[in-house]
């Protein structure tokens, strides 16, 4: 079999989760990398037996590939995957797939137009307890979701902000929401099974106050088309990295997501079912890259519809987009 050709721009912190799949995947093959910073480039290069570019659009312009891998800071997904997506190149871009929903809805489009595969990477909905849940909501043992909470609190310190982008709002276009708990707000989306229709929230600065742009905390009421109502929390001033939280209370019982646990209350009957925590250097982002991209390259192979396509992961960033408007309003 052929392999699809790839190439990632960005050879920044996440990176490394699209190297070593794509490494590891018989399916694909990567023959060129692009980082402004020369030696990130090349050292990226030289690892894998690729070509190094510095230059995105020179790498649109010389290199022939079939998958663009986006793991660049967020003010620069949509213009690289809509450059991408109309020379026919399939892009999985990493999350979020825009800072707004108008420009996640021109990617979306553009996926259309030309027939190619636009993928994000929301990864935990591939973690064990995650497909878990997802599978016993289906099933309808537990009666219908009626309401939901969803909790991130994590750590990050000054120097998490050294960079050129991160806190930045042009750039990183906020903070605890756009960044961390985008995951965890596609997560209730996604299990509480329906799209967002009001959202009342409010951010904060309470750590680094002053020192950056961007929110560290936030909180929202969200509600659902089916009428359910989420909670949900975000800070960045805790002192680790718990795992996220999230509860559904169901018409027959309660599930809560905890790390690998998936703990279930119906009745008199309470039990945790624990799965084993996948190898990862950061086990708080999930562990599931591999499993997404390698889903990512067998749906273009086999030509088949993709969990985490464009209209999929447009959801949470309209949820984004709608919490910061609100937010900024009051
Ligand atoms: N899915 C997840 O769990 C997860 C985890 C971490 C980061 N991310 C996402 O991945 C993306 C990158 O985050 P990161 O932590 O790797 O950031 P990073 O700052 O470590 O890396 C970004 C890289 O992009 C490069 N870059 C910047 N501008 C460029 C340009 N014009 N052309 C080519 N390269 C350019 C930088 O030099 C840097 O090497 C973000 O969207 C972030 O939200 C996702």
């Amino acid at each position: 079999m052929d392999k699809l050709k790839s190439a990632v721009v960005g050879c920044g912190s996440v990176s490394s989760q699209h190297f070593n799949t794509i490494d590891k995947n018989e399916k694909s093959e990567l023959v060129a990398v692009c980082d402004i910073i020369p030696e990130k480039a090349d050292k990226k290069a030289a690892e894998y037996g690729a070509t190094a570019f510095y230059d995105f659009d020179e790498m649109l312009e010389k290199a022939q590939f079939d998958v663009l891998h986006i793991c660049t800071p967020h003010y620069l997904h949509a213009e690289m995957a809509i450059k991408a997506m109309n020379k026919g190149i399939n892009v999985l871009c990493e999350k979020p797939l825009a800072i707004f929903y108008a420009d996640a809805l021109k990617m979306c489009e553009c996926a259309e137009k030309n027939n190619v595969y636009l993928g994000t990477c929301f990864q935990n909905r591939y973690n064990d307890a995650s497909v878990y849940i997802k599978n016993l909501l289906s099933s309808g043992e537990m009666g219908a979701v009626t309401g939901a909470k969803g909790m991130v609190t994590w750590d990050r310190d000054e120097e998490y902000y050294s960079d050129d982008w991160h806190g930045t709002l042009a750039k990183e276009g906020g903070g605890v929401v756009i960044n961390q708990s985008i995951h965890t707000l596609d997560l209730l989306q996604w299990l509480i099974g329906s799209d967002m229709v009001d959202i009342r929230s409010s951010i904060s600065q309470k750590r680094l106050a002053g020192k950056v742009e961007t929110e560290d905390t936030a909180d929202a009421l969200i509600t659902f088309e089916n009428g359910v109502q989420a909670l949900f929390y975000a800070t960045l001033c805790y002192n680790g990295n718990s795992p996220v939280f999230i509860e559904l209370l169901c018409e027959k019982g309660k599930i809560v997501m905890y790390d690998d646990l998936a703990i279930i209350k119906k009745g008199e009957d309470k039990h945790t079912v624990t799965f084993e925590h996948g190898k990862g250097e950061k086990g708080y982002w999930g562990n599931s890259h591999g499993k997404l991209i390698a889903e990512f390259y067998d749906s273009i192979i086999n030509k088949t519809h993709f969990e985490v396509d464009g209209r999929s992961g447009i959801k949470a960033v309209k949820i984004v987009d709608s919490l910061y408007s609100y937010a900024r309003k009051i």
